[in-house]
């Protein structure tokens, strides 16, 4: 089999830069979080939404930290798609 044939088969199933982020839901989830660091699942393929866990190793995509000073309720974007991480911007809206 030619090399690129084998590199199509072997990471048809892996998810790509061109596939993600992935839409995890087309609305926002309100959460009240403690003060401190947070990280933000960006690619939309983690198993603790909204929270990262680790399931964009090998993807090219990476979590969004943000900091929150006091303790908050936030808005935060499961469709991936928001223009001002991780907070909703509306962008859902659109799909
Ligand atoms: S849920 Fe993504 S912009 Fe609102």
């Amino acid at each position: 089999m030619h090399f690129a044939a084998c590199k199509r088969t072997a990471f048809a199933n892996t998810p790509s830069m061109e596939t993600l982020p992935k839409i995890h839901d087309k609305q926002p989830v309100a959460v009240e979080l403690p003060a401190g660091d947070h990280w933000w699942c960006a690619c939309g393929l983690s198993g603790h939404q909204p929270n990262c866990d680790g399931s964009h190793k090998g993807t090219g995509f990476g979590p969004k930290k943000f900091t929150l000073p006091e303790a908050k309720k936030v808005w935060l974007c499961n469709c991936k798609q928001t223009k001002n991480p991780p907070f909703c911007d509306g962008s859902h809206k659109a799909l």
